[in-house]
């Protein structure tokens, strides 16, 4: 099954990809987060991906973020796709806040090795695996490489925020916990903990990343706990941690998950998107790739299609503005690089990475005249049109380097076109995209019919 991991497009710039989410840049105050298949377990991120994982995720926390607005204003601006949101951004304050309702995972690893104070937070001797704290503890990390867990105190002191901030933090943290606790205890499920990352946004403090999902939570079955708080089902991650703690190779995790180990982890995360969501999950039927090129254009976040200049050297600016005029009226994404195939050509791989892996069609148009390596390298590194057109001073420039735009290697299929506007139309048409031979067909049509009138205009009788 078709699962999503990285989003390429050379139309936006990626801001960050982390572990599950990739985030691109829409403009200064937008945010598009794309949160993938991907799934870590104790800070690693497998090798295998969790089909429809994303989308459970992107829908569970939109539930949530559509009903916590009268506890707290959060970031979430717009669906996109299954798979993508539109958020405010943010600056992120650097403190996860965790809220505990149980002790289990770490903390009772801890506690059964007698240790009494989390973040600050005493608890007594005696306590047992699984039991429900009187009421939810905050037990707050910081975002670093290697979270940490931290006292209120230092992170005032430490300077991660200030401590009218914290405070708020801390009272909506519990204030949404008690919701989530609420609402999931009417669906069965128990709202065991979970974190919450916060934000400022113009100076006021805003709910950002994600809410009650099962990557953020721990999420148990309601009715296997009543009956024997030991022997609890999980309906989060816990069930890949768990598979993974059982299958220790040489005291190392495995790298890979069993077919049927995704297969029920993919099951167990559209069971709880039903049980929270209280609907079907309805999985989309289009290839990935071309849904999202859809959603994305239709919501006026790409364009159809690129074309990119890229030249060898900044001399040929004036040739790739040209080239770049030809285009504009096209309404196609257009863009101009510097990278030379002699002097820093090891950044081509890079580069023809997105070219390579873009959800939307794209053509490369290489400029480089005397001696070109550009277009040849560029060209055994692209799986999309490569075409040259490089800028000539006058004809003896051209009779003397042409052979180096002409001639290439096998398996390097530049083609080239010397005039500037024949090279965009050319770019253009190698897109293939409906929209654009319309307009062709158009332009052709109207070219005849100036002919006709010409030859009406001149011809005798
Ligand atoms: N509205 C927002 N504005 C700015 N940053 C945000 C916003 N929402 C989420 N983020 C940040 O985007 C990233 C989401 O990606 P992801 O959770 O996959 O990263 P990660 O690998 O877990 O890394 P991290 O440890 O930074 O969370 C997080 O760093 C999160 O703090
Ligand atoms: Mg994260």
């Amino acid at each position: 099954m078709e699962c999503l991991d990285k989003l390429y497009t050379p139309q936006l710039r990626k801001l960050h990809s982390g572990k599950v989410r990739e985030s691109f840049k829409i403009n200064e105050k937008t945010r598009m987060i794309v949160v993938s298949d991907r799934v870590s377990s104790f800070d690693n991120v497998l090798n295998n991906m969790i089909p429809n994982k994303g989308a459970v995720l992107n829908a569970i926390s939109n539930y949530w973020f559509a009903m916590i607005k009268n506890i707290v204003d959060n970031h979430f601006l717009k669906a996109i796709d299954p798979n993508i949101s539109l958020v405010q951004e943010a600056q992120p304050i650097k403190v996860e806040m965790i809220v505990r309702g149980y002790l289990t995972g770490s903390m009772w690893r801890g506690y059964q090795q007698g240790k009494r104070e989390f973040s600050g937070v005493k608890l007594k001797d005696g306590l047992r695996q699984n039991q429900k704290f009187n009421q939810p503890l905050l037990t707050p990390t910081t975002k670093e490489d290697q979270d940490r867990e931290i006292t209120p105190k230092d992170i005032v002191q430490d300077g991660w925020t200030s401590k009218a901030i914290l405070d708020k933090m801390s009272e909506i943290s519990i204030k949404l916990f008690a919701l989530g606790t609420k609402v999931l205890a009417e669906k069965g499920i128990i709202l065991v903990d979970t974190k919450y990352e916060f934000g400022l946004k113009n100076g006021k403090l805003i709910l950002i990343d994600e809410i009650h999902t099962p990557d953020s939570s721990r999420f148990w079955d309601k009715a296997s706990y009543e009956k024997n708080p030991l022997q609890v089902d999980s309906m989060d991650k816990e069930y890949i941690r768990q598979w993974l703690l059982n299958n220790k190779i040489d005291g190392k995790f495995p790298e890979i998950l069993p077919e049927d180990v995704i297969s029920d982890a993919s099951r167990k995360y559209i069971d709880i998107y039903e049980k929270i969501l209280e609907k079907k999950f309805v999985e989309s039927k289009l290839p990935l790739n071309t849904r999202i090129y859809n959603n994305l254009l239709n919501n006026g976040l790409i364009k159809d299609g690129y074309i990119i200049i890229i030249m060898g050297s900044p001399a040929d600016l004036e040739h790739c503005k040209k080239i770049h005029s030809y285009l504009e009226k096209y309404d196609i994404y257009a863009d101009m690089r510097v990278i030379s195939a002699h002097k820093n050509g090891e950044r081509i791989p890079k580069i023809t990475e997105v070219y390579n892996n873009s959800i939307e069609p794209g053509c490369v148009l290489a400029v480089a005249g005397r001696s070109n390596g550009l277009g040849g390298a560029l060209a055994a590194n692209l799986a999309i049109p490569l075409i040259n057109c490089p800028p000539f001073k006058d004809k003896i420039d051209l009779m003397v380097n042409i052979n180096s735009s002409l001639m290439m290697p096998s398996k390097t299929p530049a083609s080239t076109v010397i005039d500037a506007s024949l090279a965009a139309l050319a770019a253009l048409r190698s897109l293939n995209l409906p929209r654009l031979k319309e307009i062709f067909r158009c332009e052709i049509e109207n070219i005849k019919t100036e002919l006709i009138k010409a030859d009406d205009e001149l011809k005798s009788h």
